[in-house]
């Protein structure tokens, strides 16, 4: 609906692929887009892919935790990454299944493509909630919000409350000029990172679709136009934020060439602590993830 690429849109069950991509296709005189849009169950049809985005998997049920979905979305995800290394070796992959930091470093380990080139949607998605959710609270608009969430896509992802700015005011200042409560806060910060799973309990059957989808489609976009945008992204770590040979949420740039930079914020110690936790937990889920296919050892 961008513009940006012809799309193929795939599904094991092709006729929901097919589906979907006419209905889309039938909105473009519409919204005045005009792109190639089809749907298939053939990994043929996706041949060299600049950018695939992957959904694939089961989603949560009322009261399931994203890590619930371990075990059934690493054999899903084991046979998207067969079909995307033979099909679409060079392509930017963006992993948006759960139990997301585990599922990228799966998907990037069975599909051998370069780390720099497999990356995770989470933290657009969940710096987006909070941002929507600050907005919210103090009547502020959403564009005038900054603010980060990193770490890993589960209940231990961290608001960066020093980056966080209303109106060019630090966060931190507004709680100590009382304009919010620092119990209000943490409520959101709680919002936030049971964003998903609050969705999850409306629909019943599904989880989040439009805002996971513009966070994805903000990467995309990124890569495609060579933009360089300093997103929130899940990447492979390799010392920064002395963390080694995990996936986990922090600021990067995309460009053409994937992932060119990850940034290395300043964090204050209760900061370090906390994504040092949410890296801990990854590294737990990773472990589990071994247990249940030892391929990924
Ligand atoms: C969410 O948080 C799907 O993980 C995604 O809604």
């Amino acid at each position: 609906m961008k513009d940006l690429a012809d799309v193929v849109l795939f599904d094991v069950a092709a006729g929901i692929a097919k589906g979907k991509a006419l209905d889309i296709a039938q909105s473009s005189p519409v919204d005045g887009f005009s792109i190639n849009l089809s749907g298939s169950d053939n990994y043929e049809d996706t041949k060299n892919s600049d950018v695939i985005i992957i959904t694939a998997g089961v989603p949560r049920k009322p009261g399931m935790t994203r890590d619930d979905l371990l075990g059934i979305n690493l054999k899903i995800i084991k046979q998207v990454a067969e079909g995307i290394k033979k099909t679409s070796p060079n392509a930017f992959v963006i992993c948006i299944t759960n139990p997301l930091d585990v599922i990228v470093m799966a998907l990037q380990k069975y599909s051998g493509l370069p780390k720099n080139k497999v990356v995770g949607m989470a933290g657009i998605l969940d710096s987006s909630r909070f941002i929507y959710f600050l907005s919210q609270e103090l009547k502020v608009p959403v564009q005038k919000i900054k603010s980060f969430v990193l770490g890993g896509h589960g209940d231990s992802m961290v608001a960066m409350l020093g980056a966080t700015e209303v109106d060019g005011k630090k966060i931190t200042e507004l709680v100590k000029e009382g304009k919010i409560s620092k119990e209000k806060l943490k409520l959101i910060i709680d919002r936030t990172k049971k964003g998903g799973a609050e969705i999850v309990k409306y629909l019943e059957k599904g989880s989040a679709f439009y805002a996971p989808a513009a966070s994805g489609v903000e990467m995309a976009e990124s890569y495609l136009n060579n933009s360089k945008k300093q997103l929130p992204c899940a990447v492979h770590l390799n010392g920064e934020y002395k963390t080694k040979d995990i996936y986990a949420g922090v600021p990067v740039i995309i460009g053409s060439n994937g992932v060119e930079k990850i940034i290395e914020l300043d964090l204050s110690p209760e900061e370090k602590e906390n994504f040092q936790s949410s890296v801990k937990a990854v590294r737990e889920l990773f472990d589990a993830a071994k247990k249940i296919d030892p391929d990924l050892n």
